[in-house]
C-alpha cells in the first residue's frame, strides 16, 4: 500500500516507516521538522536500502495537503504529527489545540475531498484517565483528561468516530499507545527530545551518558508494590510493526477499531532504573522527589484485542528497551543534531 505518514520524521513516525518499508509498504513522509531533523531519512535509508520520499508541509497547509492527494494514490493515512509536552500543552493550549485538532480537521478535509478513506490514528492511554480498574481494555469508557495535550487526543477520537459514523466506508483505527521507549537495534535512530526530557526513559539515559546529574522518582508512596508509578512501557520497534499490523483492520466495507498498543506488563519506575543498570552497567543516581501533578499511580493494558484481530503481540521486553535506549543515547548524544 502507498502510506501517507504524517509527523513521518518523528520518533514513533520514523521507526514506523522502517517496518513499513521492510514489510513492502511505500511510505511518503509528510512533516513539518517542528521536532524533528531530516538527518532521519538517511537513518532509515541506510537501515532499510530504500529512500523515503518527504515532503516538508504543515498538516494545517490545506493547499499542499490537496496537491499531495490529487499527485499521488494514498492508500492511507497514518497520523502521527501533533504536538505532545504535555507541560508546554498546559501553558500553550490554543496551539495544542490549533495543532493537533485544528490539523486534524484539515487532514481530514483533504482526505474526504481526495477521496482517501483510511486513517489510522496515534492516541494515547492517556484518553482512560486514572484507571479505575486495571488492565485497561478498549471497551473501557474513556476518563477525564488531566491536561490540554490528553485532551486534544480524546477531541481527535470523537472527531475521528463521528466522520467514520458520516461515512461508514471509511476506516478509522484508533491505536491507544502505552509508554513507548527504546530505540532502533542499529543505535542509529531513536528518541531526541529538545531540552530537557519529561519522560522517564530519555532522562534516564542522559543521567546515564552525563548530560545530567541525576534522576528524580517523581512519588515513592504510590499504591504499587515498590511505591513508585507503575506504567506498560513497549519497544518502539514492537510499537512501529503494531501500525503495519493495523491495515489489517483496513476493510472494504469500512469499520472504526481501537487498539491499546502496549505489552500487558507493568513496570514500576524503580524496577526500570535497576533493569537499566543491570542491562548496560551503568550506573543511574536517583533521589525520590514529590509526586507530579497529573500522574496515575498504576496503568498497563490488556492487549488480547491487538493479538486476536490484527495478530500483533509485543516481542521485546524491558532489557531490550533499555540496551536498545542506551545504544542510540551513546552513540548520538545529541540525537540527530550531532
Ligand atoms: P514526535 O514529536 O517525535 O513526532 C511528531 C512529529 O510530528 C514531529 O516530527 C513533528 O515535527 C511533526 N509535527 C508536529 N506538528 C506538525 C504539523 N502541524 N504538521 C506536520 N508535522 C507536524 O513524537 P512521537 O513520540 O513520535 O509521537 C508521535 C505521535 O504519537 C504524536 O501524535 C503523539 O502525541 C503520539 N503519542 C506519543 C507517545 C509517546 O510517548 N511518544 C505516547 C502516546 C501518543
Ligand atoms: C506521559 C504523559 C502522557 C503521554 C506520555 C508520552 C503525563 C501525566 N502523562 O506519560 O500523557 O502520553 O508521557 O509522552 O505527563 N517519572 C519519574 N521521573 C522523571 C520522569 C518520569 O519518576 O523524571 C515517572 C513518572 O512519575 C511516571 C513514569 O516515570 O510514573 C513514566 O513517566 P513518563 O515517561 O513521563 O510517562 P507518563 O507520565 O506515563
Amino acid at each position: 500500500m502507498n502510506i501517507l505518514v504524517t509527523g513521518g520524521a518523528g520518533f514513533i513516525g520514523s521507526h514506523t516507516i522502517v517496518e513499513l518499508q521492510q514489510a513492502g509498504h511505500t511510505a511518503i513522509a509528510y512533516d513539518n521538522l517542528s521536532n524533528a531533523s531530516v538527518v532521519v531519512f538517511e537513518r532509515i535509508k541506510s537501515i532499510t536500502g530504500k529512500e523515503v520520499e518527504f515532503i516538508e508541509g504543515d498538516i494545517r497547509d490545506s493547499a499542499k495537503l490537496a496537491e499531495v492527494f490529487a499527485t499521488r494514490q494514498i492508500d492511507c493515512v497514518i497520523h502521527f504529527a501533533g504536538l505532545k509536552a504535555v507541560g508546554e500543552s498546559v501553558v500553550k493550549p490554543i496551539e495544542y489545540y490549533d495543532n493537533n485538532v485544528g490539523g486534524t480537521v484539515k487532514l481530514l478535509e483533504a482526505m474526504r475531498d481526495a477521496g482517501c478513506k483510511n486513517i489510522i490514528f496515534s492516541s494515547s492511554a492517556t484518553v482512560y484517565g486514572t484507571p479505575t480498574e486495571l488492565p485497561l481494555t478498549e471497551d473501557m469508557p474513556k476518563g477525564e483528561a488531566t491536561n490540554p495535550y490528553g485532551r486534544t487526543k480524546s477531541i481527535i477520537e470523537d472527531i475521528l468516530a463521528d466522520t467514520q459514523k458520516a461515512y461508514p466506508d471509511m476506516n478509522v483505527i484508533l491505536l491507544r499507545y502505552f509508554n513507548p521507549i527504546g530505540a532502533h537495534a542499529s543505535g542509529t535512530m531513536g528518541e531526541d527530545p529538545a531540552g530537557i526530557p519529561n519522560n522517564l526513559m530519555p532522562y534516564i539515559t542522559q543521567v546515564a551518558v552525563g548530560k545530567l546529574e541525576q534522576l528524580g522518582v517523581f512519588g515513592d508512596d504510590y499504591d504499587t508494590p515498590d511505591g513508585s508509578g507503575v506504567r506498560d512501557y513497549i519497544h518502539v520497534v514492537d510499537l512501529a510493526s503494531g501500525h503495519v499490523a493495523a491495515l489489517k483492520a483496513v476493510k472494504p466495507e469500512g469499520g472504526l477499531h481501537i487498539y491499546n498498543l502496549g505489552t500487558g506488563r507493568g513496570t514500576s519506575v524503580l524496577e526500570l532504573v535497576h533493569a537499566f543498570e543491570e542491562a548496560t552497567g551503568v550506573a543511574v543516581p536517583y533521589a525520590i522527589k514529590p509526586r507530579r501533578a497529573g500522574d496515575v499511580a498504576a496503568c498497563y493494558a490488556d492487549c488480547s484485542k491487538a493479538a486476536r484481530e490484527l495478530g500483533w503481540k509485543a516481542k521485546y521486553g524491558i532489557a531490550e528497551m533499555c540496551a536498545d535506549s542506551w545504544r542510540w543515547q551513546q552513540a548520538n548524544p545529541d540525537g540527530y543534531r550531532a
